[in-house]
């Protein structure tokens, strides 16, 4: 793309610096600049027309333009734009959304908290572990342990719990009390002759394998996302789930399920917890939870995180902790509205119908010439290509997604896979354009490397 000067790719490249982007390829080739967006849809300022198949970063669910989170958040902008919830203030937003989040929790929860972003969330969870174990009279239980490839975000703890290099490299990370176990990725680490039920075992063994070296009384809490989503759409084989919390029973060690991108509706359940039985002590929630019209985040805790935090906030005399911004009354409204939505319109519904079409057609492009492996689960899936001489890993993936952009569907390339995470309003019809679009990509792409 030639960048003119003075245009808004000119002045980005000028004065903006982007995340997730190599900055001087970006003073190279500038930016692709949004301007609208419609259902699954959104448009540059070219003019020209995507579909969105990653729902931007797996969160606008209700989709684009949807004008019930516009008024609700022009209502509680008018009425009450700001307010907080320190020193024992409040106010109906964040009320009415801690009631209707304890309410919908799939395991007992006792209480939300509220913060701006996932990384917030998931730094907060493990403040509050810490919190608790000294709460507890329990000082050396302070270790976190989370799994290779995990994507939890970016702040010094998040990106801590996050196991993939590029969020670690050059930025003395990660901190030395979290350690990384297993990834549930059973065709990339399974061993020869491996079984997935021999497999489950060994991940399970590792972890215990990780507890004992650490020692049990040390380790305080496990992270992980129900389904791993920015490691690569991770589905963990049958078993994974109750293998490694009877791990986690055995030694006391809480669960935190990170249900940033499963939650609210993802995996054709409400929450990743109910869709693998899970039995986490902290949720942590964002993206669909607005559909990421406004940033907010949460966490519910239950009795066993909440009776010990407030008994130490009583001893010390506050829980020293909160964000200006978090609970925001705009932001609390329209996760409120957004909500509504998905239960009226009934998404869930949508998820649960469409999955099949999604997946059976995500799993048909194992059979392409340029695939090694189609994984998913309700409207969430990836694509990985097989390994080809003479390109690195992580070569391949963004040139398959640079032609999918210039066929108009926006995809995310995560190394060689190629991710899809489209609203949860798509259509039937919409989806075979995606997969028609897909495979043709996949089609120029071979004739590409042939060549
Ligand atoms: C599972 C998971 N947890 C946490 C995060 C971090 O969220 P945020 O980018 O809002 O900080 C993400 C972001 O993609 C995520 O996918």
């Amino acid at each position: 793309m030639t960048i003119q000067p003075n245009s808004i790719e000119a002045r980005d490249r000028a004065y903006h610096l982007h995340s997730y982007t190599n900055a001087r390829a970006l003073e190279r080739d500038g930016a692709v600049v949004m301007e609208r967006g419609e259902g699954i849809y959104v448009y540059d300022n070219n003019g020209n027309k995507y579909i969105e198949g990653m729902a931007g970063l797996w969160s606008v669910g209700v989709g684009f333009g949807e004008n019930r989170l516009v008024e609700a958040a022009a209502r509680q902008m008018s009425k009450l734009p700001y307010y907080h919830t320190f020193t024992a203030r409040s106010h109906g937003p964040c009320i009415d959304l801690a009631e209707k989040l304890i309410q919908m929790a799939p395991v007992p929860m006792s209480k939300a908290y509220f913060t701006n972003s996932g990384s917030e969330a998931n730094d907060t969870a493990i403040k509050m572990v810490w919190y608790r174990s000294n709460a507890l009279g329990k000082p050396e239980k302070k270790k976190i342990i989370s799994r290779i490839k995990g994507y939890h975000g970016v702040t010094i703890a998040s990106a801590s719990l996050t196991g993939l290099p590029n969020n670690h490299r050059s930025f003395d990370l990660p901190l030395s009390t979290i350690f990384h176990t297993s990834c549930p990725h059973y065709r990339a680490f399974k061993l020869e002759n491996e079984s997935e039920a021999a497999f489950v075992t060994r991940c399970a063994q590792e972890l215990e394998d990780l507890i004992l070296r650490e020692g049990p009384e040390t380790v305080a809490a496990f992270i992980g996302e129900p389904v791993m989503g920015a490691g690569g759409v991770i589905v963990p084989p049958a078993g994974y789930w109750e293998a490694i919390q009877l791990v986690l029973k055995k030694y006391d060690i809480l669960l935190i399920a990170d249900e940033v991108i499963c939650g609210f509706g993802r995996t054709g359940e409400m929450f990743g917890t109910t869709t693998f039985a899970l039995q986490p002590d902290i949720m942590t929630l964002s993206k669909q939870m607005s559909s990421s019209y406004q940033p907010i985040s949460a966490l519910l805790i239950n009795d066993n995180v909440y009776e010990p935090l407030a008994d130490e906030s009583a001893k010390i005399g506050t829980f020293g902790h909160g964000v200006t911004a978090a609970g925001h009354p705009v932001a609390a409204a329209v996760a409120l509205e957004n909500i509504a939505i998905i239960e009226e319109r009934d998404l869930l519904g949508n998820v649960r119908a469409l999955a099949p079409k999604f997946q059976s057609r995500l799993k048909a492009l194992e059979g392409h010439p340029l695939a090694i492996e189609a994984r998913g689960i309700g409207l969430i899936g990836a694509l990985e290509l097989k390994p080809r001489e003479g390109f690195a890993a992580g070569q391949l993936g963004p040139k398959l997604f640079a032609i999918m952009m210039e066929k108009g569907l926006i995809s995310r390339a995560i190394g060689d896979s190629i991710a899809l995470c489209p609203p949860m309003i798509i259509t039937e019809a919409q989806i075979d354009t995606v997969f028609d679009t897909f495979e043709a990509s996949l089609d120029i792409f071979q004739k590409q490397l042939s060549a």
